[in-house]
């Protein structure tokens, strides 16, 4: 996050009171009911997640133990037996629900799909036959890289239906990205189309997937099936590739949901830290389905009638969790939505706000800030009286954004509900309840009831004031991620040893620096850890480093964040070359490119700086703080005395 950010978060007080219209219709109405939940979910966080889950969902079988919690490993609702795609359709079949719209799917070339219940249903059903006919069974993991259609839905649901974990890969990370994850997780079956829309042109995602699968590069994968919705030629390879179409055609619409173990495995979804590879975050059913069915009732204020849009891609959690999950096992309307704004239809979002008469839409910061930039005659000019409640994830917000998206979104009259939240949490964490909270431009505001949030040192004492530091959770929830797939070493050392337990209490440790005030709000400052947010997408700085050093002209790489108005950061390398190389403007182009091949267009490097050497301690650690301020261009700030060499610095801040 940019220096200005920070300081502008710092220097925030104004308050927004809920809207009185909006509180006295929503679930949770003050300040005082908002904290009777939250002391009595404190009291007793089994006993108060039990009675949700009670009320809530539907189980095939009832739990016998709320919560084994063996740390750091959680199991919630041991032995219940529950179905996540039971939830989302079966069970609104049997009320007025059932030709109720599921999903609105508005195409990017402005194509257009509404699935009932009733119809996602069948389709969901159909899919799952379909699966199962290619040789798919429950345990088996089933890949999915496919562009925002409904049939992303329609897959996830069915992996579901038949306990398949899925792994959804976003269909912008490149052939390499989508190999490793395959393999991480031995996919059996991937699920792709012929290409997806993006921003004007088409990315070849089956060729992206032959590119994966080539040379047995993934031995696991049987067979994939492909959608099709571009429509341009592609290589089917006989035997492996099917065509959704053929197969869905004649499959049965009969299809009953696995009554599954609440702890089994739902998905794996894989997401950047600051050391190795991607972690394949595992989430589980049980909790999973009442963590993210409870938040989007509660903090979306989500009611029956209310049409819903979240704009990420359900290659995100937030696209797990808040355009498929949560709001399907509410029996909401979800709106999908393929496009993404860009010049040349930079009202996209306003006309399908106006189209489909939208109420609840969720964004974040990243897409708030191009707003801004293009202007707010574009929101002006078309009708966006509908909606009632504003959203935003991803990372901190800027309080100009956050004021400019209540005042010309908004109109004054939406609560702006701030989600903090991870991939590893399932759903959301900290956020106001929209008719009770108060909210602060720039914080996240308070946890969400059963949460427990604070801010300590490394030894896990409390700090308060300013100057903040680690935003921790000191109780199990439902939602959170169970482990790291195949590697529960990682998933110890990444989330529950930075700070050591003690006296039996375990910190949940969530890579972020926050600090808390006076009135016990939350103002998460950003990550602490080596990870760079950009488009508030997260990237292992290590990650970028390894696909650079993988070029044959790269000795080394450091890659750190530079502050980028719109983006939030943009990703500034250093490299240094092998001896045979000189620096020019064509290798960089060449490297830049080489990192959109290994990784995905997410990761390309906004500027690279070629440097004889890079700054290091004398036991040879990089020292990124002094490139971070290079990058934004600032003076080298703190300590450098344990520099090996400090003529280093004064080369690299002369540039290339
Ligand atoms: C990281 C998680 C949660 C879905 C999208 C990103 C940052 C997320 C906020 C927010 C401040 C935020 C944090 C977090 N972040 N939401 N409202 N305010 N920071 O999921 O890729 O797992 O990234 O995003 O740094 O740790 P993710």
């Amino acid at each position: 996050m940019s220096q200005t950010t920070i300081e502008s978060i710092l220097q925030e007080k104004r308050l927004f009171s809920p809207p009185a219209e909006f509180s006295q219709q929503a679930y949770v109405r003050s300040v005082r009911e908002y904290e009777q939940l939250y002391d009595k979910a404190k009291a007793n966080p089994e006993r108060f997640w039990a009675e949700l889950a009670e009320q809530e969902l539907d189980w095939f079988q009832k739990w016998d133990t709320v919560l084994d919690w063996q740390p750091p490993f959680a199991k919630w609702f041991v032995n219940g037996k529950i179905n996540i795609s039971f939830n989302c359709l079966d069970r609104h079949l049997t009320t007025w629900r059932k030709n109720k719209a599921a999903l609105i799917w508005e195409g990017e070339p402005g194509d257009s799909r509404t699935l009932t219940y009733a119809q996602l249903h069948r389709e969901v059903c159909q899919f799952a036959n379909t699966m199962k006919q290619l040789g798919v069974q429950k345990g088996d993991r089933v890949g999915i890289y496919m562009p925002m259609i409904p049939e992303a839905a329609i897959a996830m649901l069915a992996c579901a239906r038949i306990g398949a974990p899925h792994s959804v890969v976003f269909g912008g990370f490149s052939a390499e990205a989508l190999k490793d994850r395959l393999v991480d997780a031995q996919a059996k079956l991937v699920i792709t189309a012929d290409g997806g829309y993006r921003k004007d042109n088409i990315i070849p995602l089956k060729e992206q997937v032959d590119r994966a699968l080539a040379d047995n590069g993934v031995p696991s994968v049987q067979n994939v099936l492909v959608v099709q919705r571009t429509k341009q030629q592609i290589h089917m390879e006989p035997g492996r590739d099917h065509w959704w179409h053929d197969l869905q055609q004649g499959a049965s619409a009969d299809c009953p949901a696995e009554p599954m173990d609440s702890e089994d495995l739902l998905f794996i979804l894989y997401t950047s830290g600051s050391t190795g590879t991607p972690k394949g975050v595992v989430h589980t059913t049980g909790g999973y389905n009442l963590y993210t069915h409870m938040t989007t009732k509660w903090l979306f204020d989500l009611k029956d009638t209310d049409v819903y849009w979240c704009t990420a891609d359900v290659g995100w959690i937030t696209g797990h969790s808040y355009i498929v999950y949560g709001p399907l096992s509410n029996g909401a309307t979800s709106l999908m939505y393929e496009g993404v704004p860009r010049p040349s239809n930079p009202g996209c979002f306003w006309d399908v706000i106006e189209k489909y008469g939208v109420n609840i839409f969720y964004t974040a910061p990243t897409a708030i800030r191009t707003f801004i930039k293009m202007g707010e005659h574009l929101p002006k000019a078309r009708d966006l009286s509908s909606l009632r409640l504003l959203g935003t994830v991803g990372e901190p917000i800027n309080p100009e954004a956050w004021v400019w998206y209540h005042r010309i979104i908004g109109n004054e009259r939406c609560p702006i509900v701030d989600t903090w939240w991870q991939t590893e949490t399932g759903g959301h964490m900290i956020a106001p309840f929209p008719g009770a909270i108060p909210t602060k431009p720039g914080s996240a505001t308070r946890p969400f009831p059963g949460i427990i949030a604070d801010v300590v040192d490394l030894d896990g004492n409390p700090v308060s004031g300013e100057e903040g530091g680690y935003l921790v959770i000191k109780h199990p929830w439902p939602g959170m991620l169970r482990n790291v797939y195949g590697n529960p070493e990682r998933y110890r050392s990444t989330y529950w040893e930075h700070i050591a337990p003690r006296d039996g209490q375990y910190f949940y440790f969530a890579g972020d620096g926050a600090r808390k005030d006076e009135d016990g709000y939350f103002w998460v400052m950003g990550r602490v850890d080596d990870v760079i947010s950009v488009s508030g997408h997260r990237l292992g700085t290590m990650e970028v480093e390894s696909a650079l050093v993988s070029h044959p002209s790269v000795a080394e790489a450091a890659v750190v964040g530079k502050p980028d108005e719109v983006m939030g950061e943009s990703i500034f390398a250093f490299v240094t070359l092998e001896g045979n190389y000189s620096p020019s403007d064509t290798l960089i182009d060449e490297l830049k490119k080489h990192v959109v091949k290994e990784i995905g267009a997410i990761a390309r490097p906004g500027e690279i700086r070629f440097t004889d050497a890079l700054p290091k301690t004398r036991s040879g650690k990089i020292m990124r703080r002094l490139l971070r301020n290079i990058a934004a261009g600032q003076e080298v700030a703190g300590d450098t005395s344990t520099l090996e060499d400090r003529s280093v610095l004064d080369k690299l801040r002369g540039g290339a």
